[in-house]
């Protein structure tokens, strides 16, 4: 291909944005779009896995979206748009599956995780979960694909696909990449155990007000070894200083100070809630400005762009496999 190459992200509705999200996907979608030609949508379609209704998730979406501007994507610079607004996608995932061995997909760590997550609804679909997401990434034929580490099988499998593909019919795809924040610590929620997840109500948000933050970073835990403020810290295995690493240039200095027994937890957690607040202040700021109105229209006039693009690369997927074009016999 020519031209600018092409970053593409897809995030799951979940809702508004958490520490995690950011720091381990959300500064390279920031970051990609001086570099890239960018793409981020709402993956609804992958998000009927877990929730049969769209309706059902519309507020999260709303949510998901403003606060994807608010840290800073440009709807000026990135497309976004809504996964479902573009069907097409859904006939090349028919058709990559066609070329997919069932075993490759078998063996996807997040499939068994669902199926011990819910039980009672292990559907084809959440079978199919990568095959539509390598459909996402190559119908915009995304050479970068900047996600969170635990996107990274997801990826691979894109990129076997990819190939299969290829050689089956002939190159009409780019081999995308995995992009990871190689600086993103691996970020613990507040309970200082599970990864942050919104369903395990250990998240802090990046876009809640002051005393939201306050809130969440009072109730982190913190050095469990450590009972009083005159014992010395363990700051390697401390979540609140794990979390100073990225929040401050001089975290080695507030680790010292630790060790030391010169800073106690409370003090620590004080310091670390402002800190957030003063440096999401331009994103709750960005985000006070925005409304449904605004979203909609985004969405739509990402719709059109990426429509476009996906229905061209169609037309090439439909002729490389053999089948006529559109609305032909
Ligand atoms: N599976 C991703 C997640 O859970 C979301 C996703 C869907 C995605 N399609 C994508 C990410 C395409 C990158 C590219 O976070």
């Amino acid at each position: 291909m020519t031209g600018p190459k092409r970053s593409l992200s897809g995030i799951r509705v979940t809702g508004r944005f958490h520490i995690g999200n950011y720091l381990g996907a959300g500064i390279n979608y920031v970051r990609l779009q001086d570099e890239y030609e960018s793409y981020i949508f709402v993956a609804d379609y992958h998000t009927l896995t877990t929730k049969p209704n769209a309706r059902d998730f519309t507020d999260d979406l709303y949510d998901m979206v403003m606060d994807l501007i608010a840290i800073g994507v440009d709807p000026e610079r990135t497309v976004i748009y809504r996964q479902s607004a573009i069907p097409m996608v859904a006939e090349l995932t028919l058709l990559l599956a066609m070329v997919t061995p069932l075993s490759w997909v078998q063996r996807v760590p997040t499939f068994k995780e669902k199926v011990r997550d819910q039980p009672e609804n292990v559907n084809l679909g959440l079978f199919e979960y990568p095959v539509l997401q390598a459909a996402d990434i190559i119908i915009v034929k995304g050479n970068a694909v900047p996600v969170g580490r635990d996107q990274a099988a997801h990826v691979e499998l894109t990129r076997e696909i990819t190939r299969r593909f290829n050689r089956t019919y002939r190159p009409v795809f780019p081999e995308p990449q995995l992009v990871l924040n190689p600086d993103a610590p691996i970020v613990k929620g507040t309970d200082g155990k599970a990864k942050m997840s919104k369903s395990l109500n250990n998240i802090v948000g990046v876009t809640d007000p002051p005393d939201v933050i306050r809130k969440q970073v009072m109730s982190m835990v913190t050095d469990v070894k450590r009972t009083y403020k005159t014992q010395p810290g363990h700051p390697r295995s401390c979540n609140v200083c794990a979390f100073y690493k990225f929040f401050f240039d001089d975290w080695e200095h507030y680790w010292d100070l630790c060790r030391k027994a010169q800073i106690g937890c409370y003090d620590k957690k004080k310091l670390l809630a402002e800190r957030i607040i003063e440096r999401f202040a331009p994103f709750r700021e960005r985000r006070s400005g925005l409304t449904r109105e605004r979203i909609d229209q985004v969405l739509e006039s990402g719709a059109e762009r990426a429509h476009a693009i996906a229905g061209q690369t169609m037309v090439e997927v439909r002729d490389a496999v053999g089948l006529p074009p559109y609305f032909r016999a």
